[in-house]
Protein backbone atom coordinates (compact mmCIF):
# COMPACT_ATOMS: atom_id res chain seq x y z
CA UNK A 1 0.00 0.00 0.00
CA UNK A 2 1.38 3.40 -1.09
CA UNK A 3 1.81 6.08 1.28
CA UNK A 4 -0.68 9.17 0.68
CA UNK A 5 1.95 11.51 0.19
CA UNK A 6 5.75 10.23 -0.69
CA UNK A 7 8.21 12.84 0.95
CA UNK A 8 11.54 11.75 1.62
CA UNK A 9 14.35 13.39 2.88
CA UNK A 10 17.51 12.22 1.56
CA UNK A 11 21.04 13.08 3.10
CA UNK A 12 23.31 14.19 0.13
CA UNK A 13 27.03 13.75 0.56
CA UNK A 14 28.69 14.93 -2.41
CA UNK A 15 32.37 14.36 -0.88
CA UNK A 16 35.75 14.52 -2.57
CA UNK A 17 37.07 14.50 -6.07
CA UNK A 18 34.73 13.48 -8.86
CA UNK A 19 32.55 12.96 -5.79
CA UNK A 20 30.22 16.83 -6.79
CA UNK A 21 30.42 16.03 -10.55
CA UNK A 22 29.18 12.47 -10.31
CA UNK A 23 26.37 13.34 -7.50
CA UNK A 24 25.17 16.18 -9.48
CA UNK A 25 24.06 13.93 -12.23
CA UNK A 26 22.36 11.54 -9.47
CA UNK A 27 20.39 14.20 -8.21
CA UNK A 28 19.32 15.57 -11.61
CA UNK A 29 18.16 11.46 -12.62
CA UNK A 30 16.49 11.41 -9.21
CA UNK A 31 14.70 14.84 -9.64
CA UNK A 32 13.49 13.34 -13.02
CA UNK A 33 12.03 10.47 -11.29
CA UNK A 34 10.50 11.97 -8.69
CA UNK A 35 8.55 14.42 -11.19
CA UNK A 36 7.39 11.35 -13.42
CA UNK A 37 6.91 9.10 -10.70
CA UNK A 38 4.71 11.54 -8.44
CA UNK A 39 6.89 11.67 -5.04
CA UNK A 40 9.17 14.79 -3.53
CA UNK A 41 12.78 14.37 -2.57
CA UNK A 42 14.34 16.98 -0.08
CA UNK A 43 17.94 17.16 -0.35
CA UNK A 44 20.11 17.70 2.72
CA UNK A 45 23.40 18.01 2.31
CA UNK A 46 26.39 17.11 4.71
CA UNK A 47 29.96 16.96 5.11
CA UNK A 48 32.32 13.77 5.15
CA UNK A 49 35.83 13.32 4.35
CA UNK A 50 38.27 15.47 3.04
CA UNK A 51 35.57 18.54 2.57
CA UNK A 52 34.78 18.20 6.37
CA UNK A 53 38.22 17.73 6.99
CA UNK A 54 38.97 21.12 4.99
CA UNK A 55 36.00 22.79 7.36
CA UNK A 56 36.15 21.51 10.20
CA UNK A 57 39.49 19.59 10.71
CA UNK A 58 38.00 15.98 11.33
CA UNK A 59 36.72 13.95 8.64
CA UNK A 60 33.59 13.15 10.21
CA UNK A 61 31.36 15.44 12.66
CA UNK A 62 28.26 14.63 15.07
CA UNK A 63 26.39 17.03 13.21
CA UNK A 64 26.82 15.23 9.78
CA UNK A 65 26.04 11.92 11.89
CA UNK A 66 22.67 13.30 13.16
CA UNK A 67 21.87 14.81 9.84
CA UNK A 68 22.05 11.33 8.70
CA UNK A 69 20.04 9.52 11.12
CA UNK A 70 17.34 12.13 10.18
CA UNK A 71 16.88 11.18 7.00
CA UNK A 72 15.42 8.15 5.02
CA UNK A 73 18.23 7.32 3.05
CA UNK A 74 21.87 8.67 2.14
CA UNK A 75 23.47 9.18 -1.09
CA UNK A 76 27.13 9.65 -1.81
CA UNK A 77 29.45 10.30 -3.72
CA UNK A 78 33.04 9.32 -3.07
CA UNK A 79 35.58 10.93 -0.60
CA UNK A 80 39.42 10.93 -0.24
CA UNK A 81 42.12 12.21 -2.23
CA UNK A 82 45.47 11.49 -3.60
CA UNK A 83 47.73 10.03 -0.53
CA UNK A 84 50.75 11.61 -2.60
CA UNK A 85 49.93 14.93 -3.03
CA UNK A 86 46.94 15.93 -0.40
CA UNK A 87 47.65 17.62 2.76
CA UNK A 88 44.89 15.38 4.42
CA UNK A 89 47.06 12.37 4.60
CA UNK A 90 49.48 14.23 6.67
CA UNK A 91 47.38 13.86 9.38
CA UNK A 92 47.41 10.74 11.37
CA UNK A 93 45.24 7.66 10.36
CA UNK A 94 42.28 8.52 12.70
CA UNK A 95 41.82 12.24 11.11
CA UNK A 96 42.10 10.95 7.56
CA UNK A 97 38.81 11.20 5.10
CA UNK A 98 38.56 7.32 5.03
CA UNK A 99 38.09 6.99 8.85
CA UNK A 100 35.29 9.63 8.26
CA UNK A 101 33.94 6.62 5.79
CA UNK A 102 34.59 3.92 8.29
CA UNK A 103 33.05 5.90 10.91
CA UNK A 104 29.62 6.44 9.34
CA UNK A 105 29.14 3.20 8.49
CA UNK A 106 29.95 2.58 12.34
CA UNK A 107 27.85 5.52 13.54
CA UNK A 108 24.74 4.58 11.14
CA UNK A 109 25.09 0.60 11.92
CA UNK A 110 25.56 -0.28 7.89
CA UNK A 111 26.49 -3.81 8.76
CA UNK A 112 25.73 -4.94 4.93
CA UNK A 113 27.43 -3.65 2.00
CA UNK A 114 25.84 -5.32 -1.49
CA UNK A 115 28.06 -4.54 -4.73
CA UNK A 116 26.31 -5.81 -7.48
CA UNK A 117 28.26 -7.00 -10.78
CA UNK A 118 25.98 -7.46 -14.16
CA UNK A 119 27.53 -7.50 -17.46
CA UNK A 120 24.48 -5.75 -19.70
CA UNK A 121 24.32 -7.13 -23.31
CA UNK A 122 25.59 -3.56 -24.63
CA UNK A 123 28.60 -4.13 -22.46
CA UNK A 124 30.11 -7.02 -23.44
CA UNK A 125 32.78 -5.66 -25.89
CA UNK A 126 33.87 -3.67 -22.63
CA UNK A 127 34.32 -6.72 -20.72
CA UNK A 128 38.25 -8.00 -20.22
CA UNK A 129 37.18 -11.27 -20.12
CA UNK A 130 37.25 -13.95 -23.00
CA UNK A 131 34.08 -13.91 -25.14
CA UNK A 132 33.14 -17.32 -24.53
CA UNK A 133 33.55 -16.33 -20.46
CA UNK A 134 31.42 -13.38 -21.08
CA UNK A 135 28.61 -15.06 -23.21
CA UNK A 136 27.56 -17.18 -20.19
CA UNK A 137 26.57 -14.12 -18.56
CA UNK A 138 27.83 -12.33 -15.20
CA UNK A 139 24.84 -11.65 -13.03
CA UNK A 140 26.00 -11.58 -8.62
CA UNK A 141 25.65 -9.62 -5.89
CA UNK A 142 28.84 -9.42 -3.69
CA UNK A 143 27.05 -9.03 0.18
CA UNK A 144 30.27 -7.63 1.79
CA UNK A 145 30.00 -7.47 6.06
CA UNK A 146 30.70 -3.87 6.63
CA UNK A 147 31.07 -3.12 10.24
CA UNK A 148 33.41 -5.71 11.57
CA UNK A 149 36.63 -7.95 10.90
CA UNK A 150 40.09 -6.21 10.43
CA UNK A 151 38.60 -2.99 9.93
CA UNK A 152 37.07 -2.31 13.45
CA UNK A 153 39.02 -4.54 15.39
CA UNK A 154 41.67 -4.05 18.00
CA UNK A 155 45.02 -2.33 16.14
CA UNK A 156 48.16 -1.35 17.74
CA UNK A 157 51.90 -0.23 16.97
CA UNK A 158 54.34 -0.95 19.83
CA UNK A 159 57.56 -1.45 20.32
CA UNK A 160 58.42 -5.62 20.90
CA UNK A 161 62.42 -6.09 21.36
CA UNK A 162 63.38 -3.21 19.56
CA UNK A 163 61.44 -3.09 16.76
CA UNK A 164 58.03 -2.29 15.84
CA UNK A 165 55.71 -4.65 15.88
CA UNK A 166 51.89 -3.62 14.76
CA UNK A 167 49.06 -5.80 15.12
CA UNK A 168 45.25 -5.51 13.70
CA UNK A 169 42.95 -8.01 15.39
CA UNK A 170 40.07 -9.96 12.99
CA UNK A 171 37.04 -10.42 15.02
CA UNK A 172 33.32 -11.29 14.59
CA UNK A 173 30.65 -13.06 16.86
CA UNK A 174 27.86 -15.05 15.71
CA UNK A 175 25.45 -12.63 15.89
CA UNK A 176 27.39 -9.83 13.58
CA UNK A 177 27.66 -12.84 10.95
CA UNK A 178 23.84 -13.67 11.70
CA UNK A 179 22.26 -10.60 10.76
CA UNK A 180 24.28 -10.22 7.75
CA UNK A 181 23.70 -13.94 6.52
CA UNK A 182 20.26 -13.52 6.90
CA UNK A 183 20.13 -10.36 4.29
CA UNK A 184 22.50 -13.11 1.65
CA UNK A 185 19.55 -15.85 2.21
CA UNK A 186 17.33 -13.42 1.68
CA UNK A 187 18.63 -12.15 -1.47
CA UNK A 188 20.06 -15.57 -2.78
CA UNK A 189 15.67 -16.00 -2.35
CA UNK A 190 15.00 -13.25 -4.79
CA UNK A 191 17.26 -14.78 -7.29
CA UNK A 192 18.99 -17.45 -8.46
CA UNK A 193 19.26 -19.03 -4.98
CA UNK A 194 22.68 -19.70 -4.85
CA UNK A 195 25.47 -18.81 -2.21
CA UNK A 196 28.80 -18.52 -2.17
CA UNK A 197 30.34 -17.97 1.17
CA UNK A 198 34.25 -17.01 0.53
CA UNK A 199 36.42 -17.79 3.54
CA UNK A 200 39.42 -18.85 4.44
CA UNK A 201 38.25 -21.52 7.01
CA UNK A 202 41.52 -23.79 6.34
CA UNK A 203 43.50 -21.10 7.94
CA UNK A 204 41.21 -18.66 10.05
CA UNK A 205 39.35 -19.16 13.55
CA UNK A 206 37.14 -16.17 12.49
CA UNK A 207 35.84 -18.05 9.10
CA UNK A 208 35.54 -21.38 10.74
CA UNK A 209 32.35 -19.16 12.84
CA UNK A 210 31.12 -18.37 9.58
CA UNK A 211 30.73 -21.66 8.21
CA UNK A 212 29.82 -22.79 11.54
CA UNK A 213 26.87 -20.08 11.23
CA UNK A 214 26.20 -19.96 7.45
CA UNK A 215 25.49 -24.03 7.71
CA UNK A 216 23.37 -24.43 10.56
CA UNK A 217 21.07 -21.40 8.94
CA UNK A 218 21.35 -23.15 5.33
CA UNK A 219 18.86 -25.72 7.01
CA UNK A 220 16.18 -22.97 7.08
CA UNK A 221 16.61 -21.87 4.07
CA UNK A 222 16.78 -25.30 1.67
CA UNK A 223 15.21 -23.68 -1.48
CA UNK A 224 19.10 -21.77 -1.57
CA UNK A 225 21.91 -23.72 -3.03
CA UNK A 226 24.87 -23.39 -0.31
CA UNK A 227 28.32 -23.36 -1.25
CA UNK A 228 31.87 -22.86 0.51
CA UNK A 229 35.11 -21.30 -0.98
CA UNK A 230 38.03 -20.13 -0.05
CA UNK A 231 39.29 -16.85 -0.64
CA UNK A 232 42.04 -17.33 -2.91
CA UNK A 233 40.04 -20.15 -5.14
CA UNK A 234 36.68 -17.43 -5.53
CA UNK A 235 39.56 -14.55 -6.40
CA UNK A 236 40.30 -17.12 -9.43
CA UNK A 237 36.59 -18.05 -9.84
CA UNK A 238 35.46 -14.71 -10.63
CA UNK A 239 37.37 -14.05 -13.88
CA UNK A 240 37.84 -18.26 -14.84
CA UNK A 241 34.00 -18.31 -14.83
CA UNK A 242 32.01 -15.53 -13.29
CA UNK A 243 28.85 -16.89 -14.51
CA UNK A 244 28.30 -19.89 -11.58
CA UNK A 245 27.92 -16.97 -8.87
CA UNK A 246 24.53 -15.71 -7.81
CA UNK A 247 25.07 -13.93 -4.06
CA UNK A 248 28.86 -14.36 -3.00
CA UNK A 249 28.88 -13.61 0.92
CA UNK A 250 31.80 -12.80 2.70
CA UNK A 251 33.68 -10.78 5.56
CA UNK A 252 34.36 -7.21 5.14
CA UNK A 253 38.28 -7.43 4.19
CA UNK A 254 37.71 -9.75 1.91
CA UNK A 255 34.90 -7.53 0.72
CA UNK A 256 36.88 -5.17 -0.22
CA UNK A 257 38.93 -7.05 -2.50
CA UNK A 258 36.96 -9.14 -4.44
CA UNK A 259 34.22 -6.26 -5.36
CA UNK A 260 37.00 -4.38 -6.83
CA UNK A 261 37.64 -7.24 -8.70
CA UNK A 262 34.39 -8.00 -9.40
CA UNK A 263 33.69 -4.59 -11.23
CA UNK A 264 36.63 -4.47 -13.22
CA UNK A 265 34.86 -8.21 -14.53
CA UNK A 266 31.94 -6.38 -15.71
CA UNK A 267 33.66 -3.41 -17.76
CA UNK A 268 34.77 -1.10 -15.12
CA UNK A 269 34.38 0.23 -11.94
CA UNK A 270 32.82 3.25 -13.02
CA UNK A 271 29.69 0.50 -13.53
CA UNK A 272 29.21 -0.67 -10.01
CA UNK A 273 26.82 0.02 -7.75
CA UNK A 274 26.67 0.08 -3.98
CA UNK A 275 23.80 -0.28 -0.75
CA UNK A 276 24.91 -0.07 2.94
CA UNK A 277 22.08 -1.05 4.71
CA UNK A 278 21.20 -1.33 8.47
CA UNK A 279 18.73 -2.85 10.29
CA UNK A 280 15.38 -1.73 8.52
CA UNK A 281 15.12 0.10 5.39
CA UNK A 282 17.82 3.17 6.01
CA UNK A 283 20.90 2.37 3.91
CA UNK A 284 23.66 4.26 2.06
CA UNK A 285 24.22 4.51 -1.23
CA UNK A 286 27.04 5.17 -3.13
CA UNK A 287 29.34 3.70 -6.17
CA UNK A 288 32.00 1.04 -5.52
CA UNK A 289 34.79 3.20 -6.74
CA UNK A 290 37.00 6.42 -5.07
CA UNK A 291 37.09 9.57 -5.60
CA UNK A 292 39.63 10.25 -8.87
CA UNK A 293 41.15 13.29 -8.16
CA UNK A 294 43.45 12.40 -10.84
CA UNK A 295 40.24 12.98 -13.03
CA UNK A 296 37.89 15.27 -10.33
CA UNK A 297 36.76 18.92 -12.70
CA UNK A 298 37.46 17.43 -15.93
CA UNK A 299 33.81 16.02 -16.87
CA UNK A 300 35.49 12.45 -17.38
CA UNK A 301 34.06 10.31 -14.69
CA UNK A 302 31.07 7.95 -15.33
CA UNK A 303 28.49 9.23 -13.17
CA UNK A 304 26.44 5.88 -14.13
CA UNK A 305 28.01 3.79 -10.93
CA UNK A 306 26.33 6.82 -8.53
CA UNK A 307 23.11 7.03 -11.34
CA UNK A 308 22.58 3.54 -10.93
CA UNK A 309 23.31 3.83 -6.87
CA UNK A 310 20.45 5.91 -6.62
CA UNK A 311 18.25 3.48 -7.91
CA UNK A 312 19.04 1.11 -5.43
CA UNK A 313 18.34 3.74 -3.08
CA UNK A 314 14.79 3.76 -4.98
CA UNK A 315 14.42 0.31 -4.32
CA UNK A 316 15.71 -0.66 -0.82
CA UNK A 317 15.12 2.43 1.32
CA UNK A 318 12.29 4.34 -0.28
CA UNK A 319 9.86 1.30 -1.22
CA UNK A 320 9.98 3.19 -5.45
CA UNK A 321 10.61 0.01 -7.64
CA UNK A 322 9.01 1.64 -10.48
CA UNK A 323 11.27 3.97 -10.33
CA UNK A 324 14.25 2.36 -9.42
CA UNK A 325 13.64 0.14 -12.83
CA UNK A 326 13.20 3.03 -14.77
CA UNK A 327 16.36 4.32 -13.84
CA UNK A 328 18.33 1.02 -14.69
CA UNK A 329 16.05 0.79 -17.78
CA UNK A 330 17.12 4.22 -18.96
CA UNK A 331 21.30 3.46 -18.08
CA UNK A 332 20.91 0.26 -20.53
CA UNK A 333 19.35 2.35 -23.32
CA UNK A 334 21.84 4.57 -23.08
CA UNK A 335 24.52 2.04 -23.14
CA UNK A 336 23.45 1.13 -26.58
CA UNK A 337 24.76 4.48 -28.02
CA UNK A 338 26.67 7.01 -25.44
CA UNK A 339 29.97 5.78 -23.45
CA UNK A 340 31.77 8.04 -21.26
CA UNK A 341 35.98 7.69 -21.41
CA UNK A 342 36.38 4.62 -19.53
CA UNK A 343 33.87 2.43 -21.14
CA UNK A 344 34.86 3.76 -24.88
CA UNK A 345 37.13 1.63 -26.81
CA UNK A 346 37.83 3.16 -30.50
CA UNK A 347 35.61 2.03 -32.82
CA UNK A 348 32.57 0.65 -30.66
CA UNK A 349 30.31 2.65 -32.62
CA UNK A 350 29.26 4.61 -29.93
CA UNK A 351 29.85 8.42 -29.27
CA UNK A 352 31.78 9.19 -26.65
CA UNK A 353 29.93 11.51 -23.66
CA UNK A 354 31.26 13.71 -20.48
CA UNK A 355 29.73 13.20 -17.08
CA UNK A 356 27.28 16.12 -17.58
CA UNK A 357 26.07 14.14 -21.27
CA UNK A 358 25.73 11.17 -19.50
CA UNK A 359 23.52 12.28 -16.86
CA UNK A 360 21.79 14.19 -19.80
CA UNK A 361 21.24 11.05 -21.56
CA UNK A 362 19.76 9.29 -18.52
CA UNK A 363 17.43 12.22 -17.76
CA UNK A 364 16.22 11.95 -21.18
CA UNK A 365 15.62 8.49 -21.89
CA UNK A 366 13.59 8.23 -18.10
C1 LIG B 1 35.58 0.71 -0.26
C2 LIG B 1 36.84 1.50 -0.01
C3 LIG B 1 36.98 1.74 1.47
C4 LIG B 1 37.06 0.39 2.15
C5 LIG B 1 38.19 2.61 1.86
C6 LIG B 1 38.15 3.94 1.15
C7 LIG B 1 38.31 2.79 3.33
O1 LIG B 1 37.94 0.84 -0.55
O2 LIG B 1 34.49 1.22 0.08
O3 LIG B 1 35.68 -0.39 -0.79
O4 LIG B 1 38.12 -0.22 2.21
O5 LIG B 1 36.02 -0.08 2.62
MG1 LIG C 1 37.44 -0.90 -1.66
Amino acid sequence: MRKEKRNYRIGVIAGDGIGPEIIAQAVRVLDRTAEKFGFALDYVPMDLGGCSIDRYGIPLTEETVTLAKSCDAVLMGSIGGDPKTSPWYQLEPSRRPEAGLLGIRKALGLFANLRFSNLYEDLKDACPLREDIAAEGIDFVILRELTGGLYFGEKKTEMVNGEERATDVLAYSESEIRRIAVKAFDSAMLRRKKLTLVDKANVLESSRLWRKVVSSMAEDYPEVEVDYMYVDNAAMQLVRRPSQFDVILTENMFGDILSDEASMVVGSIGMQPSASLAEGSFGLYEPSHGSAPDIAGQDRANPLATILSAACMLRYSLGEEEAAGAIESAVMSVLKQYRTPDLKSEGDGTLAVGTAGMGEKVVQAI
